[in-house]
């Protein structure tokens, strides 16, 4: 696979007919007016950041924003997973509605997932819909939440139950934001990049391999290659299935386990890109479990997520029955249906497919993954 140019200005394209849009990758990005120049035009622009990414790029967002919008308001939430709220969601609209805010006002969301999920669904929702652009900060953020539209919050019983799906109208993926990201929150986005070679591109899971090393050390040629390739596999997939009715189930590989531990721990415990690594393991090892896959991949995984800096050994959520407790708080996922789990399996190496399993299977895989 050809090395990518982290100075190249060449986008990748999601292809959703006249709901298409680009995502640029490169570096020096927020800073340029040039970057916005092509976007919807309206008098008042809103940036929503939070308390932690407001005070590394929000001002060069805001001057570079300045040459196309007159008037460009900043709002900092406050920042964390705990704070993907109703209550938080209301804080966007009294910040649009406070500045007399209209239905051309454009939102920018800068920040990780948390922002741009939130923003997002601001945007879907303020006047029935406002265009909105995502500038992902973090790389879990660049390589897959702040592209396909997904948006919303969390609700106490369920991880982003409420939301809606909302496109936005560029991606702005500036990759010297990478640089001032906390070592966890590097390896966090790492599980989603690595996510994405068992279910479509063993070639890229062989390139990540060999390349983690340059990965952790954020050399920019590998993060670059590593945005674009990830982001090339997102938009194939979310073109061919915006809404989930199939396909796009396959990016949410590692997540029905993950999402229990998550929601299990209490939101903001474990970062949900750790979530997501531990539930690959658990994910790739029910595969083995089932026959779709030889457990010696499914260990090369684990040895992969677990060099990657992610935990592999899932918490204790209840001592009294740990598998029941995540059995339960799995059927509460959005892909459940009836009470029925339906987990992405790895079926052959680079393939992925939806599947049940047998509950006593599952029980021994959550079992013998779990620290304790
Ligand atoms: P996050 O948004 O909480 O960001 C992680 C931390 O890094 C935060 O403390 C943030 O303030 C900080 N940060 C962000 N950019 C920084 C930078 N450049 N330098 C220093 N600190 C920085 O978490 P995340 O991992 O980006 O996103 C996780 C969220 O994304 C979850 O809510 C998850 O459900 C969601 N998600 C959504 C999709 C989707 O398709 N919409 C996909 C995957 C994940
Ligand atoms: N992160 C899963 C999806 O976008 O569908």
């Amino acid at each position: 696979m050809p090395q990518i140019d982290p100075h190249s200005t060449s986008n990748v394209v999601i292809d959703l007919g006249e709901r298409s849009y680009a995502i640029a990758i490169g570096t020096g990005l927020i800073g340029q007016p040039a970057t916005y120049a092509d976007l919807p035009r309206a008098s008042q622009a809103l940036i929503v950041s939070n308390t932690a990414v407001a005070p590394l790029y929000a001002e060069q967002a805001r001057a570079a924003l300045s040459a196309h919008y007159p008037q460009v308001h900043m709002l900092a939430l406050p920042d964390g997973e705990a704070y993907k709220t109703w209550e938080t969601l209301q804080r966007i609209f009294d910040a649009l509605l406070t500045h007399g805010c209209d239905r051309k006002t454009v939102l920018f969301a800068l920040g990780g997932g948390v922002v741009g999920d939130m923003t997002g669904f601001a945007a879907a929702s303020f006047m029935r819909g406002v265009p909105f652009v995502q500038i992902p900060t973090t790389l879990l953020a660049q390589v897959d939440s702040s592209v396909g539209g997904k948006t919303g919050i969390n609700h106490p019983l369920g991880k982003n139950m409420v939301g809606a799906f909302y496109q936005p109208h560029r991606v702005v993926c500036d990759l010297d934001t990478l640089q001032t990201l906390p070592p966890r929150e590097l390896s966090a986005g790492l599980a989603e990049i690595i996510k994405y070679g068992p279910i479509a591109d063993t070639a890229f899971l062989d390139w990540i391999e060999a390349n983690l090393p340059d990965l952790l050390a954020r050399a920019p040629q590998a993060l670059a290659h590593a945005v674009r390739r990830s982001c090339e596999i997102k938009a194939w997939v979310v073109a061919q299935d915006e809404r989930e009715a199939g396909l796009r189930a396959i990016l949410n590989f590692g997540h029905t386990f993950g999402h229990a531990i998550e929601a299990g721990m209490g939101y903001g415990a474990w970062l949900h890109g750790e979530a997501v690594g531990c539930g690959m393991v658990m994910a790739a090892r029910l595969s083995a479990a089932l026959g779709m896959v030889d457990a010696a991949f499914a260990e090369r995984l684990v040895m992969l997520v677990a060099a990657a800096g992610l935990p592999v050994k899932g918490p204790v959520l209840d001592p009294g029955d740990n598998a029941g407790r995540y059995l339960a708080l799995m059927r509460l996922d959005k892909k459940a249906q009836a009470g029925a789990i339906t987990f992405v399996l790895i079926d052959g190496p680079g393939r992925a497919v939806m599947r049940e399993a047998p509950e006593a299977l599952v029980r021994s895989v959550i079992d013998s993954c779990c620290a304790g």
